[in-house]
């Protein structure tokens, strides 16, 4: 199986030394790729800035900004029969770029976002047939009903829920938990463990019901 996997963060550019965010390490993102090429398929990773090496055996795309990711994974989903989008993706970017430093004038300052391109949700729009879609829900309240309503909209074959905002699990820690929720209904409840393990049961459960026959 080819498997697209995106992971990390995103950099959104306010000005030449300054950006937007967010806690993600790529440890997800990066164990699903080891797990997949301990399984015999061939991974290609599109990842954000991460301070971890980059898995053996797989083709890694570093990109920056959500911008970046999206022009990659477009061009490298056409030949996936598994994505899955571990990356957390900067929702908005800065409107302008500010091509000099912005200089410290005023008590407060206001930075106007605009939204970033949902890739998740265009994958979704042009899925080939056979084609498995696997997104994750990064949520702080309400885990289910709004990993439900991603997978929903997004037209996603499985959604794997997990909570952030934990110490625990999550963003940056070596371990987490999740839900997998799949489009037609079921749910595979998988407890706090180290991501690497996360990842094999991942794994496994998307290619027992999810991978297109061959
Ligand atoms: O990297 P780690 O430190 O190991 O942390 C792992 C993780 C917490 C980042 C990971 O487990 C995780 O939850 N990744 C998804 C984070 C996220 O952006 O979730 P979301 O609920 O905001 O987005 C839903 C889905 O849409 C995600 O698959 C995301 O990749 C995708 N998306 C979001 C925004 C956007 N503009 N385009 C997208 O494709």
């Amino acid at each position: 199986m080819k498997i697209l996997i995106t992971a990390g963060p995103t950099r959104e550019r306010i000005d030449p030394v300054r950006y937007i965010s967010n806690y993600s390490s790529g440890k997800m993102g990066y164990a699903l790729a080891e797990a997949a090429v301990r399984n015999g398929h061939k991974v290609t990773i599109v990842s954000g800035p991460v301070s971890i090496p980059p898995p053996k055996s797989v083709k890694t795309v570093n990109v920056e900004s959500a911008a970046d990711m999206a022009c990659e994974v477009r061009r490298l989903a056409k030949s996936a029969d598994l994505i899955i989008m571990a990356a957390a993706v900067a929702d908005y970017t800065p409107a302008k770029f500010a091509k000099d430093k912005i200089k410290k004038k005023n008590p407060t300052l206001s930075v106007k976002l605009k939204k970033t391109e949902d890739i998740l949700a265009g994958l979704g729009k042009t899925k080939k047939k056979g084609q498995v879609l696997v997104g994750f829900a990064a949520e702080t309240s309400n885990l289910l009903k709004n990993a439900k309503s991603k997978l929903e909209k997004k037209n996603l074959d499985w959604i794997v829920a997990n909570e952030v905002g934990k110490n625990d699990r999550g963003f940056s820690s070596d371990n987490n938990a999740a839900t997998l929720i799949s489009r037609d209904g079921k749910k595979i409840v998988i407890p706090l463990q180290s991501k690497k393990s996360l990842a094999e049961k991942i794994l496994k459960i998307i290619s027992k019901t999810g991978f297109p026959a061959c």
